[in-house]
């Protein structure tokens, strides 16, 4: 079967982007399933998209304040997206809330990794929430992007314990320690989807 086409989209350092583009040039696109056609990010200058052109992948940037509304962003990021006609996108770190128009031409197949057990600690600072909160195990989250924040249907977690020690320094090595864990399921949860396809019945993801 061909190897579906990937989308990623970041905004920061992409070591989640860089595991993908490590696991299709380890196996090859056909045997894990999938390939990067591209990499779009709402800012420029970052590690993300350095990443991506050390890859030789074409990139883009859809920055929120060069477009007039929110609306006429989203629309600019969707029609960038679809540009590279792809099968599944995946959101690796990136920091935005997509709209309407996007959700209506990638819902259901756009990805998201977030850094805290769905449905705990939902946002920007899931890692620092968690720990504010006192949890005892924290960990990472692969879901579905619908229209709320975090909050679509989960595909995968992973569970990360949080020690006394991750106080110190405001959850810095506790997020990195989430980062290991979620790089493995992020690339494992992609290759399954890729491959084995999926269904998503009410809140539950079926993968065969
Ligand atoms: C990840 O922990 C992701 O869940 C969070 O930001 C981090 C991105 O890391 N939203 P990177 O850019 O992939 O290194």
């Amino acid at each position: 079967m061909a190897a579906k086409r990937l989308v990623v989209l970041v905004s920061g350092s992409g070591t989640n982007l860089q595991a993908l583009l490590d696991a299709v040039a380890a196996s090859g696109a056909e045997a894990y399933g999938a390939e990067i056609v591209a990499v779009g990010a709402d800012r420029s200058g970052i590690a993300g998209l350095e990443r991506a052109e050390r890859a030789g992948l074409p990139t883009f940037v859809c920055r929120v304040k060069d477009h007039p509304t929110r609306e006429a962003w989203d629309r600019a990021l969707a029609d960038a997206t679809a540009a590279y006609e792809p099968d599944l996108v995946v959101s690796a770190g990136f920091m935005k809330i997509v709209g309407k128009e996007f959700l209506a031409r990638f819902g259901g197949r756009f990805i998201n990794t977030h850094p805290a057990l769905l449905p705990s600690f939902p946002g920007a600072h899931g890692v620092r929430d968690a720990l504010a909160y006192g949890a005892k195990v924290t960990g990472c989250t692969v879901h579905f992007v619908d229209d709320g924040v975090d909050t679509g249907p989960i595909i995968a977690q992973g569970v990360v314990e949080v020690r006394d020690e991750d106080y110190a320094d405001e959850g810095a090595a506790l997020h990195e320690r989430i980062k290991e864990v979620e790089r493995t399921l992020l690339v494992y949860v992609v290759g399954r989807l890729a491959r084995d396809g999926f269904s998503i019945e009410g809140r539950k993801v079926v993968i065969p």
